[in-house]
């Protein structure tokens, strides 16, 4: 039962996906978060991850928003919505403040990473997070929560993920459209990372990889911190695609085989089995072995995780992913995913649902509703950072900037005002 003084409050993730828009309504109190109601309906309104047709969009979120609003009887105003598309980058960035008390505040924290997103970012793209990896107090590395640390120097090293504006501005005229405010844009595979990972995992260093239906979301954790998060544009559709131009048969059999029969890898299908392919055009059905619909599947499965064993190699981590990969994503549901990534990866690959939610946890189980929950869970701590008084930057490994930086949207204000800081001139003099 919860005392009189608990404060309840309701968070909406909004994932639109490429197949899919997934509204989760959750529940957060000081015990977590409770699941009260789901919203999920197809959604044809976006490319790769990206909306590329308003007017169907926007049809999509309001079905899946007035279900959940249904299921969960309450009124949805607010919601976090998720970004995803390959105009997503990452790129690596420090900052360096001089600790203005004798330990190390708040103020002092927020002021190091305010110098950390001075970079130059084109006209056109804006930040979307600020993503601490590890802060340096004098000369001591590896710390991941600087404040009340003794020092006169505080570095952090951060990953800025940056995100095309006209994107991220697209997003938020949908939800907008259906009468919501967008409380803040978050990148997908930092949701679903959110929402399938231990904290140990985080530590020990996991990929978490979302195979959505448009695009396979890339995020690496090494010692608790993100390392690099990108997005490669192949998912589950381009699977479906190749099943029906390989067995000539319409797009939506195609899907129907692919989820009843598909399997990624053909060792796994036994010889004697069949399934049976509607024909196209009037043609009449025929049976064909299932091994023919494994090989169409297994180069395009193959292919997906071998661009992400390039992804991760290039980043020059992968010797540091101790926990292994992580999978999430509706294509993930497809027979020998996970063995396949296991074998191509070369690494111990386990499928990731939702963790650490209660309620009607049974409509958010299977690793397609990992990026919804994920928003849930960020919202909820971006409520709990605003209630602390100590660090509301560092309880979260994330720093979302998108909310505050939406209108300015680009770095060059942000380095004008670094500039004009009389602090920053005392500080390069400093050092
Ligand atoms: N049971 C299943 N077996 C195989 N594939 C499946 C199954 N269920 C869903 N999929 C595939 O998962 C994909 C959709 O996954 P998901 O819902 O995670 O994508 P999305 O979030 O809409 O897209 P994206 O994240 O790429 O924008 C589709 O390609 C669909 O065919
Ligand atoms: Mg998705």
């Amino acid at each position: 039962m919860k005392g009189r003084t608990d404060q309840t409050e309701i968070v909406v993730g909004l994932d639109i996906g490429t197949t899919k828009v997934c509204a989760v309504v959750g529940e957060v109190d000081s015990d977590g978060i409770t699941i009260l109601g789901v919203g999920n309906v197809p959604c044809r309104g976006l490319r790769k991850g990206v909306v590329s047709n308003i007017e169907l969009t926007v049809r999509s979120i309001r079905d899946a928003v007035e279900q959940a609003q249904n299921m969960a009887g309450v009124e949805i105003r607010t919601v976090y919505a998720g970004v995803a598309g390959s105009h997503i980058r990452s790129a690596s960035s420090d900052g360096v403040a001089a600790v203005m008390g004798r330990e190390v505040g708040r103020i002092d924290v927020e002021r190091v990473l305010e110098g950390a997103r001075a970079i130059p970012v084109d006209a056109d793209r804006q930040i979307l997070h600020v993503l601490p990896r590890e802060y340096i107090v004098d000369n001591q590395d590896g710390i991941r929560d600087p404040i009340g640390m003794s020092g006169v120097r505080l570095q952090v090293r951060v990953n800025l993920v940056t995100a095309a504006t006209s994107c991220v501005q697209n997003v938020i005229r949908c939800a907008e459209r259906c009468g919501l405010t967008v409380a803040d844009v978050v990148l997908e595979p930092l949701a679903s990372a959110e929402a399938v990972l231990s904290e140990d995992e985080k530590e020990i260093g996991v990929a978490v990889i979302d195979v959505g239906g448009g695009t396979t979301d890339l995020i690496l954790y090494v010692e608790g911190g993100i390392a690099h998060t990108s997005v490669i544009p192949v998912g589950g559709n381009n699977i479906t695609s190749d099943v029906a131009a390989g067995l000539r048969t319409p797009m939506g059999e195609a899907e129907r085989l692919k989820r009843n029969s598909g399997c990624a890898l053909g060792r796994m299908v036994g010889d004697d089995e069949e399934i049976e392919v509607p024909g196209v055009g009037g043609h009449p059905p025929r049976k064909a072995a299932r091994r023919v619909l494994s090989d169409i599947i297994e180069p395009r499965a193959e292919e997906m995780f071998a661009l992400v064993r390039k992804r991760i190699e290039d980043t020059g981590l992968l010797e540091q992913l101790s926990a292994g990969a992580v999978l999430t994503g509706g294509a993930v549901l497809l027979e020998g995913m996970t063995e396949f990534a296991e074998e191509i990866l070369g690494m111990p690959v386990r499928m990731g649902s939702p963790i650490g939610v209660s309620g009607i946890t049974q409509l958010v189980q299977g690793p397609q509703f990992a990026t919804g929950v994920g928003l849930v869970k960020f919202g909820a701590q971006a409520l709990r950072d605003a209630r602390s008084p100590i660090a509301p930057t560092l309880s979260h490994a994330a720093v979302s900037a998108a909310g505050r930086a939406a209108s300015r949207s680009v770095s060059a204000p942000i380095e004008e005002e670094a500039r004009k800081s009389k602090f920053f001139d005392w500080l390069r003099a400093a050092f």
